[in-house]
């Protein structure tokens, strides 16, 4: 075997640095911007799921193709039992430097600490209201506001830092609490991001109007706080970085619509039922699961990958507004995680 070029880049020569993986596609939560809960959805077999010892696998061969990175989503990837035990796995894989965790934060409190043992560096848990109404009827679940709280300073106790939290805003829905949760932020010292309302799958009846931009969150802290932008830490960020200065935290808004960041775009995205998708928005995904149940050998998955990366070219983002681009099928975002 020849020596392998150790940065594998895309048509738009982007290296392929992170891996997002969704271990679930089922939730617990029915949030109105991903998975509404008067829509019928049709599940995954456990069957169908890839096993941690088939995820580990994947994620050594991606080590040896540059990947650092892992992010486990879902769905929420707290449904999956014992998740700790896939952690343990990549903790041991030789080239991964971070492991992240996207959860909504349910029962969060009673599993950090096994998360954290079992290798687990960092954590995110969505925020998306302070108000107990408001949170049922967004979530469209009756789960108590206070246990995700009480999850989120446990993850903090254990050490997961920074634990960062994701806040969608939904213009008319919770715009109205940006200010309060960046007070609940500062006080606690999270690293907050907000995240502009996407048009992620096809269930959520997203439209322009609903989004509300980079641009006025940022007015509406600044006219409050001390704010000052930040240089960018990474080129694959998704993040526009800030921080409150008076306190000398840091927060950031995730400004998928209004300033995409495809540019700098190097996650590749497992689904639970084992397939690559190039794009959060991609329409197909390239079944690998299929590969390794056939017995493929690890130089066949690791061609596979190649040649997948190879030929990529997505920049949905970049392009949502054309024509030809907006009414493609698209995959949700359950299903190949945030
Ligand atoms: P760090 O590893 O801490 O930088 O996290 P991250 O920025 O990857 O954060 P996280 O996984 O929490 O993602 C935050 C949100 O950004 C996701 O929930 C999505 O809404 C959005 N997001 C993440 N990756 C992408 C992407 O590749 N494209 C688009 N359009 N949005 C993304
Ligand atoms: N737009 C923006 N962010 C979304 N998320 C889910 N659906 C959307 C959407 N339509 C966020 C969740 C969570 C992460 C997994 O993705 O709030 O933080
Ligand atoms: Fe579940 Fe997260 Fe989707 Fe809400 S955004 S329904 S918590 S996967
Ligand atoms: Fe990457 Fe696609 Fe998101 Fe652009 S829209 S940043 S290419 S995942």
């Amino acid at each position: 075997m020849g020596v392998r070029s150790l940065t594998l880049k895309d048509k738009l020569n982007r290296p392929l640095k992170d891996i997002r993986i969704s271990v679930t596609d089922r939730c617990n939560f029915r949030c109105f911007f991903c998975m509404p809960p008067d829509k019928d959805i049709q599940f995954l077999d456990r069957k169908e799921l890839l096993t941690y010892e088939e995820i580990a696998k994947l994620v050594k061969i991606l080590s040896q193709l540059g990947v650092r990175k892992v992010r486990i989503t879902g769905g929420e990837p707290l449904m999956r039992a014992h998740l700790e035990n896939l952690i343990a796995l990549l903790s041991d894989i030789e080239g991964i430097k971070d492991i992240a965790l996207t959860t909504n934060g349910y029962k969060l409190a009673q599993k950090v600490k096994d998360l954290k043992e079992a290798g687990l560096k960092r954590i995110t848990v969505s925020l998306i209201t302070l108000r107990q109404e408001r949170f049922v009827s967004m979530i469209g679940r009756n789960v108590d506001l206070e246990e995700i709280i009480e999850g989120i300073e446990e993850a903090k106790e254990v050490g997961l830092e920074p634990v960062k939290i994701n806040t969608v805003v939904v213009k008319g829905v919770n715009d109205d609490e940006i200010i309060d949760i960046a007070e609940f932020c500062r006080e606690r010292g999270l690293v907050l991001r907000f995240i502009e309302f996407m048009d992620v799958g096809t269930l959520n009846g997203w439209n322009m109007e609903k989004v509300v931009s980079a641009e006025e969150i940022l007015n509406i802290l600044s006219r409050k706080y001390p704010v000052e932008e930040l240089p960018k830490k990474d080129e694959s960020e998704t993040s526009l970085r800030f921080k409150f200065k008076d306190i000398n935290l840091e927060f950031g808004i995730i400004a998928s619509v209004t300033k995409p960041f495809c540019r700098g775009c190097t996650r590749l995205r497992l689904s639970a039922d084992g397939k690559f998708y190039t794009c959060l928005f991609s329409s197909v995904g390239h079944d690998v699961k299929s590969l390794l149940r056939g017995g493929a050998s690890e130089e066949d998955i690791k061609a596979f990958v190649e040649n997948l990366w190879l030929n990529r070219e997505d920049r949905y983002s970049e392009l949502r507004t054309q024509e030809g681009v907006k009414n493609l099928p698209k995959v949700e975002m359950f299903r190949v995680g945030g």
